[in-house]
């Protein structure tokens, strides 16, 4: 099997962080291909857990190497502060991690843009995670004003960051004219200064450099050597920056169409995607979510889920889940099967729902529309399931769940079209269900 993905296929968070250490040991490398800290994977394993931003979530499995890819957004000092946590915690970092020489790099400008233009005008805020991810990519798509984590290595570096600085302060100085400052927005009297930024971002350079290296060359020749390769999706389907729900998404292809761009593998290696899906719908930040439960439905899941950021502590959004989102994720990924995590946050509801369809301006559909606009307007349809009180966290075979909790992943299976795999029962590696 060389080449695995696994995605997201909702609004992000659906455990992906668990299924990727999960599957690493069957793989000799694990690469991160696109999004950037706005991305947090946890993983679990006995007392130990750990948070992973930048870093791939195969980073525990000593055999394998880690490579975060050139379609990557990279904060210099956010990774250099992940790489710090996790060798204080015991895990081996130094053999086992590749950075690109192609990421683009995020600067302070970045975040102070995050903060700026997250909301324009009376249209609903994006939410963003202030990360600098959307301004960063919006650079590299611009290209004049982009840095590459190669080019902190040239000797015109000084020189470039100079220009840059100097068009920057132009702009945010343009900017200041119009922006009421009562709007609180962190940094807007700041003049960016090129000699400290060059200092910083060199001692950055200094401190990543051990990691750096061409990783496209790197996978290319892991495909000529055959070698096992998973990647690891940042983000979900739906917040994907041309699929999603635009204009409430990432600045990345967080569907399975970043995993070429984001990595330079050639398409026909990837052999098998593998969608994981949270049992029930969250979101976190703005945009239309047909299935929110803004209830006590909604308070249960996010209690009982424990439904808060792993970034940015928000608490996240919670419905039911939404079989016409996740049949189009699947469809659009080319999805091989079906990871279903989160099981056990459902148990103790008398009835569960599910939306088979939507009503769009009177007309019944299963399309997903591609207007967030017509996404708001919709009206979920349910079925609704018997639920199971049992707590599931401890079963180890399809066959010990209860029979409701086998038949809701049976009819998930059936309305979306795809066999279920794995199903996850709670947070641990030993809480997984492989059928
Ligand atoms: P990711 O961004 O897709 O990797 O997901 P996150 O790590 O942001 O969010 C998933 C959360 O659910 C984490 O806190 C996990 O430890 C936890 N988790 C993963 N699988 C399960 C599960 O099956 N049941 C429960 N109760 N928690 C889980
Ligand atoms: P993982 O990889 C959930 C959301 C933000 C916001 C929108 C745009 O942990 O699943 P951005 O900072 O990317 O410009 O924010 O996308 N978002 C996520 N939501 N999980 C994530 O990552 C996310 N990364 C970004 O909340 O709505
Ligand atoms: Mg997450």
């Amino acid at each position: 099997m060389p080449g695995t993905a696994v995605i997201g296929l909702q609004w992000g968070d659906e455990a992906k962080g668990k299924i990727v250490d999960l599957l690493t040991s069957r793989n000799d490398i694990v690469v991160r291909y696109q999004g950037g800290a706005n991305a947090g994977h946890t993983v679990v394993a006995g007392d130990k857990k750990y948070k992973l931003s930048l870093i791939p979530s195969g980073i525990f499995h000593s055999h394998v190497q880690c490579v975060v890819a050139g379609g990557v957004v990279l904060h210099p000092k956010s990774m250099l502060a992940e790489i710090d946590t996790l060798t204080k915690q015991g895990v081996s970092i130094q053999k086992n991690l590749m950075i690109s020489d192609r990421t683009h790099v995020i600067f302070p400008w970045h975040l102070i843009e995050d903060a700026l233009f997250n909301k324009v005008g009376n249209t609903e805020a994006i939410g963003t995670t202030m990360r600098g991810i959307g301004p960063c990519y919006r650079d590299k798509v611009g290209r004049t004003l982009a840095v590459r984590l190669g080019d902190l290595y040239q000797p015109d570096f000084q020189n470039r960051i100079a220009e840059i600085i100097e068009a920057k302060n132009r702009m945010f100085g343009g900017l200041m004219c119009d922006i009421d400052k009562s709007m609180g927005v962190p940094g807007l009297d700041v003049e960016f200064n090129a000699k400290q930024i060059v200092e910083e971002y060199l001692d950055y350079a200094e401190r990543l450099r051990p990691f750096v290296a061409d990783t496209t060359d790197y996978l290319l020749n892991a495909v000529d050597g055959d070698k096992n390769i998973l990647f690891e999706g940042a983000q979900g389907s739906l917040l994907d920056v041309d699929h999603g729900t635009f204009p409430y998404v990432t600045g990345s292809n967080s569907s399975a169409a970043g995993i070429c761009g984001g990595s330079g593998v050639p398409l026909h290696f990837i052999k098998k995607i593998i969608g994981v899906v949270k049992a029930y719908t969250t979101r976190v930040g703005g945009g239309p979510c047909p299935t929110e439960q803004n209830n006590d439905i909604g308070v249960k899941i996010r209690t009982r889920g424990n439904e808060i950021g792993t970034v940015t502590k928000r608490p996240r959004r919670c419905g039911w889940f939404d079989a016409v989102a996740v049949r189009y994720s699947v469809r659009l990924g080319g999805v091989d099967s079906l990871c279903l995590t989160l099981l056990d946050v459902l148990s103790t509801f008398d009835t569960i729902q599910i939306c088979t369809a939507y009503e769009l301006d009177g007309q019944q559909t299963r399309s997903f529309p591609s207007s967030s606009e017509a996404l708001r307007r919709v009206k979920p349809l349910y079925e609704t399931l018997p639920g199971w009180q049992d707590d599931l966290r401890s079963v180890k075979t399809f066959s010990g769940l209860p029979a409701a909790a086998q038949n809701y992943v049976k009819r998930i299976s059936e309305l979306i079209g795809k066999p279920v795999e794995i199903i996850s029962v709670g947070p641990d590696r030993e809480q997984t269900i492989e059928l």
